[in-house]
């Protein structure tokens, strides 16, 4: 046995030994794929497209740029990147092949197929070349990662010099108060939409419980400074329900 077998994470609020981690996080995604974007829309009320268009309001998308959305199931944030862009090329990797079919799917039927393309792959371990991209994002995918420092180290690999990464994630709120309100929305209501809507609650309740194990915004960020980014910043959403960090590799 190797070390790294040995090694434990947390996967929610269970401990399982990390090499188990991305098959897990692959079958909770892999058994809601084709309810995602119908699930997101319920449990965050539409919000999660409000903190999307805020991400590209800081990202500024530009024409003839080449994205890498890595997490980027259904494809949301690299649709938005290439509506507001103009002209650019999105990649969208994701360790879940039947998220990035859903995506697809949606590239086809909103006539985008051409400006993309779908790649299974893991974020800690990119199969791109170093200095390849201008951009990377990753949207509510970090906390899912088994080591989240290593796919931050793998983002600026990928990155050119002069690239951009920014991060979309669920976060802490500073307020005890409103975190404790949040709590009892998520823990409760989330996990019986996922019920209900997708017929799987034990997916939702891994999404709620990775939620509170994730780093917050201050310790990310040094996380993010780690990885060798400059400028680096974040910018709270919502109270801090969710937080962009941007940083940039020079
Ligand atoms: C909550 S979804 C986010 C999808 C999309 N970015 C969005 O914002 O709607 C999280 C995605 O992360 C992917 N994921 C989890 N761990 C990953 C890893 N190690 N490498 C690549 N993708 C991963 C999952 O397969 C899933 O599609």
């Amino acid at each position: 046995m190797t070390q790294t077998d040995q090694k434990t994470t947390h996967f929610g609020f269970q401990e399982v030994p990390e090499a188990e981690k991305a098959g897990r996080v692959q079958g909770v995604f892999g058994s809601v794929a084709s309810k995602y974007d119908v699930m997101n829309d319920a449990m965050s009320m539409g919000i999660h497209r409000i903190w999307k268009d805020a991400m590209m309001d800081w990202l500024a998308p530009r024409p003839n740029t080449r994205l890498l959305d890595v997490a980027g199931g259904t494809g949301d944030i690299s649709f938005r990147y290439l509506k507001r862009a103009g002209q650019a090329h999105a990649t969208v990797c994701d360790l879940t092949e039947p998220m990035l079919v859903a995506g697809r799917q949606r590239a086809e039927a909103a006539a985008m197929a051409d400006s993309l393309d779908w790649v299974v792959g893991d974020a800690m371990k990119l199969p791109f070349a170093d200095n390849t991209f201008d951009v990377y994002t990753i949207s509510f995918g970090i906390r899912n990662v088994t080591r989240p420092q290593e796919a931050l180290n793998e983002a600026y690999r990928v990155l050119r010099p002069g690239g951009r990464l920014m991060v979309l994630e669920f976060s802490q709120i500073p307020n005890d108060l409103m975190q404790k309100v949040y709590d009892l929305y998520s823990f409760n209501i989330i996990p019986k939409m996922g019920q209900v809507i997708a017929n799987d609650r034990d997916s939702y309740q891994y999404l709620v419980e990775s939620i509170r194990k994730f780093p917050d915004q201050d310790t990310f960020l040094n996380m993010v400074k780690q990885a060798g980014f400059a400028n680096a910043k974040y910018r709270n959403l919502t109270m801090g329900i969710a937080c962009l960090h941007s940083g940039w590799k020079v």
